[in-house]
């Protein structure tokens, strides 16, 4: 097994079956409860929660992962995490929903040294990914629209960063005083992009969706973070193919248009920050 044992160890604080609500132990390559349930241990090391689920409930491919690990490599979500940790508490437990490649909360991680992570996603080639990515944080393949693998009022701060997420389960899993912080994107996010390389449009109603979605939750604050980037052939090309405009578009259609392109394209970032808490 990969060297991140010790984390996933340390995260049984916090993690849960979800089919029973019991506790978790590590027997060797599983996770157990008392009662019988039993999560394996992928050999990078992994535990999977997922139990079947059709094609279209496997997340993001190893090509959207690669896409999205060397994008976000370039910096340009930079100020993104910045956000997210400057509103994060200073100690306790962290979990990032549909996390991806783990980049937000590992930023998070390293920002506040007393913090402990979970990053979660519905993708094996994502949780391989996270799972190597922090020492202080476990990565678990399992579905942020289902029942999660996290003990009630265990977490102290929840992510969900252009991701899945579900309000029941969240406040469930929230401790007294918890802070959950969800960035959406707005109308005009890659705007210049989308118009360029005929992308996916925003949902209009996304914003609106938010609050309903994070039910029985109450929004504390909200930010607008809207700054312009300038990216290269090679960064356009990442950031169309690490989202779900990947099943859309071809990829050799969309190099050869990047390539067509001036050397560099400028395109708005513009997200909205929302801190959630539980209703008083
Ligand atoms: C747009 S990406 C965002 C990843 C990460 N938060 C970031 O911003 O870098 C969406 C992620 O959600 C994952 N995903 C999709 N459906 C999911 C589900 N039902 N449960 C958990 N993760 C899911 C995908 O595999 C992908 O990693
Ligand atoms: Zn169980």
């Amino acid at each position: 097994l990969g060297p991140d044992l010790d984390a996933l160890d340390r995260s049984l604080t916090v993690l849960a079956c979800p089919l029973c609500s019991a506790g978790l132990q590590r027997i060797e390559h599983a996770l157990r409860c008392a009662n019988g349930h039993a999560f394996d241990i992928a050999r990078q090391g992994y535990p999977s929660f997922t139990t079947g689920g059709g094609p279209h409930h496997q997340g993001d491919t190893a090509d959207m992962v690669a896409a999205r690990t060397s994008f976000l490599s370039g910096g340009h979500y930079e100020r993104i995490a910045d956000a997210i940790a400057a509103a994060s508490p200073r100690h306790g437990w962290c979990v990032e929903l549909a996390g991806g490649t783990g980049y937000y909360i590992a930023r998070t991680l390293d920002a506040v040294p007393d913090l402990e992570g979970v990053t979660l996603d519905v993708s094996k080639h994502a949780a391989r990914v996270a799972s190597r990515v922090h020492p202080r944080l476990a990565s678990v393949a399992a579905d942020a629209t289902a029942r999660l693998p996290l003990a009630s009022g265990s977490v102290d701060l929840v992510l969900s960063v252009f991701g899945p997420r579900r309000g029941d389960e969240v406040a469930r899993i929230l401790a007294p005083g918890g802070t959950v912080v969800v960035v959406t994107p707005r109308a005009a996010h890659l705007a210049q992009l989308r118009e360029r390389f005929a992308l996916l449009a925003i949902g209009a109603d996304k914003e609106a969706r938010l609050r309903t979605t994070m039910l029985p939750l109450v929004p504390t604050g909200e930010t607008e973070l809207e700054y312009v980037v300038s990216l290269g052939p090679r960064e356009v090309v990442d950031s169309i193919m690490m989202g779900p405009n990947a099943f859309h578009v071809d990829r050799s259609e969309i190099e050869t248009q990047a390539a067509a392109a001036p050397e560099a394209i400028e395109t708005t970032v513009s997200v909205t920050i929302t801190t959630f808490s539980a209703a008083t």
